[in-house]
């Protein structure tokens, strides 16, 4: 099974490179996590004059150490051109993907690089998700079950109570081995809370009785990420939602539908 899984993560990174990284692009986002790997390889495998033309921004550590071992031209998010007084658009941005809801809303940060994956994201026209089947579910914390969400150390305890307040019946710091001892440090010297919810409702799901502000335990994903952001201490959460130009690329197949 593990074999298996291996080929279909191979076979959609594959396929997003070949379908999604124009030979015209010039400034590329490069995402974290174990299928990201497969978009770097298929990229290389394009050979040296595809993306010699080409530059690629990281998304943290792991994602910087791809870029360089594949030989790529590597470019710090806070580095690239400036013109007319405006940071250049990414052309597209891959990344990985732990949950893709049927809208396209994205959970994000099983590998504790969400934050700069956000900011790539945010940073690029494109934004093409590569999960294998697996990812793929009706509605968000199905599968994944719980909302990654990087915070300050020092705020840890004080988000923990006030997660516990918005219904998550038992929100964690990350931490343990077998990846270490102790909390999860992110790249940004942050911790990462795993916060548990029920199933997350899409706007289509509101009606006048369920209005998706968390009463019963029901949180429409839009209603929930703004009470996340407003919470001092928080610096980024795992939902990538409303993305404009978001497309996912599964199993060799598109299950691909359009933001508007
Ligand atoms: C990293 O923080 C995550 O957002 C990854 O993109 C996500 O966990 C997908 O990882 P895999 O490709 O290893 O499943």
């Amino acid at each position: 099974a593990a074999a298996l899984i291996e080929s279909a993560k191979k076979a959609a990174a594959f396929q997003a490179v070949e379908d999604h990284l124009s030979p015209t692009d010039k400034f590329v986002g490069i995402g974290s996590g174990s299928t990201v790997v497969y978009v770097v390889e298929a990229i290389a495998a394009k050979g040296p004059s595809f993306s010699a033309n080409m530059t690629f921004i990281p998304t943290g550590s792991q994602s910087k150490g791809l870029i360089r071992a594949a030989g790529l031209r590597l470019c710090n998010l806070d580095e690239r051109p400036v013109v007319d007084g405006v940071s250049v658009a990414l052309d597209v941005a891959f990344d990985g993907a732990d949950e893709v809801d049927e809208d396209l809303n994205l959970i994000k940060g099983g590998g504790a690089c969400l934050f700069q994956e956000k900011l790539v994201a945010v940073a690029a026209k494109k934004f093409i998700a590569v999960a294998d089947s697996r990812k793929q579910s009706p509605r968000l914390c199905t599968k994944w079950k719980t909302i990654p969400i990087e915070v300050l150390p020092l705020a840890a305890p004080d988000v923990l109570n006030r997660l516990k307040a918005m219904g998550s019946p038992n929100p964690v710091v990350r931490s343990g081995l077998p990846s270490k001892a102790g909390e999860c440090v992110t790249d940004n010297g942050m911790w990462i809370i795993d916060a548990p919810f029920p199933p997350l409702l899409l706007p289509k799901d509101l009606t006048a009785e369920v209005d998706g502000n968390g009463k019963n335990g029901a949180w429409e994903i839009g209603k929930l990420a703004e009470e996340l952001v407003k919470l001092p201490g928080i610096v980024e959460i795992g939902l990538f939602h409303g993305f404009n130009g978001v497309q996912a690329v599964g199993l060799g197949k598109e299950f691909q539908a359009q933001k508007p």
